[in-house]
């Protein structure tokens, strides 16, 4: 039997799987976080692909039959190739799912306006996956992207709530938000900032809703395991989770604790076949 693997670039998926667990509270999962070679949006395509390629081949080496890229980032820039070139030749059993096309399937249902604002890492608005998805599934909708260059940066060295830290999320905020009037939405599309909410909401006028993706993709998933019971019945459902870092996996528990107020134990991604 398996486990529904959950790869992140580092803490931010953590967001997304705590909703999994909401809504799939039986299934076993293993979350793996790259925090080694995080930030991704501001890195090539070729190394995103290869990293979240190799996470991917290990988390079906682990005995995980569906795999969910948490990460907008490794969404936008891996996600397609991987499916295309590595699972439908080699692994053709198993499935990856991402978190853009669950997002963009359903946003423009809570916009009165039509006007939908998105902040994201330089590699998803660069990647332009979110216009291309809203074109297919809300065509009358209107898209304004705004790439915050440091924000995981800022988030996994727990440096967001520092005054720097706000100046610069602020700034970024209403650089996206001057970009219209008419928004009445604004989609956090990268994992790592539903963390700053409290602080987003506070700058944010009231008539703008603030969506983050983890109960998006968890409905999705909900919905996908029922239309595919082929796949649920390959999971295994004895609600463990186990938690992996390429980095330190005290300094990851103590992040994920104080950040995201979850428990985690993480182990480091190397010894992973010692556990
Ligand atoms: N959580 C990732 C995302 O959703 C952050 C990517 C990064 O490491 O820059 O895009």
């Amino acid at each position: 039997m398996g486990k529904i693997g959950v790869f992140d670039s580092g803490y931010g998926g953590l967001t997304v799987l705590q909703s999994l667990v909401e809504k799939l509270p039986n299934y076993d999962f293993i979350y793996y976080g790259d925090n080694l070679r995080a930030p991704y949006g501001t890195r090539s395509f070729n190394e995103v692909y290869r990293y979240t390629l190799k996470a991917v081949q290990e988390l079906i080496a682990m005995d995980c039959p569906l795999i969910i890229l948490a990460c907008n980032t490794a969404s936008a820039k891996a996600l397609r190739s991987i499916q295309q070139h590595y699972i439908a030749k080699h692994e053709p059993n198993k499935r990856v799912l991402g978190v853009i096309r669950p997002s963009a399937e359903v946003i423009d249902r809570y916009s009165k306006t039509k006007h939908i604002a998105l902040l994201a890492t330089p590699g998803t608005v660069k990647s332009d996956s979110y216009k291309i998805e809203l074109e297919k599934f809300a065509p009358h909708s209107t898209l304004y992207q705004y790439a915050c260059t440091n924000w995981v940066s800022l988030i996994e060295n727990n440096q967001w709530n520092t005054p720097f830290g706000e100046q610069q999320i602020t700034h970024d905020l209403n650089r996206l938000l001057d970009q219209s009037k008419q928004i009445d939405t604004l989609l956090l599309a990268c994992t790592h900032y539903p963390i700053l909410i409290p602080l987003l909401v506070k700058k944010t006028p009231k008539n703008i809703r603030i969506i983050a993706q983890g109960d998006i993709v968890a409905n999705s998933l909900v919905d996908y395991l029922m239309r595919h019971p082929q796949m649920d019945q390959q999971l295994s459902k004895k609600a463990t989770i186990q938690y992996y870092t390429s980095g330190d996996p005290a300094l990851f528990n103590l992040q994920a604790q104080k950040i995201i107020h979850m428990n985690t134990q993480a182990i480091q991604w190397e010894d992973r076949h010692l556990s």
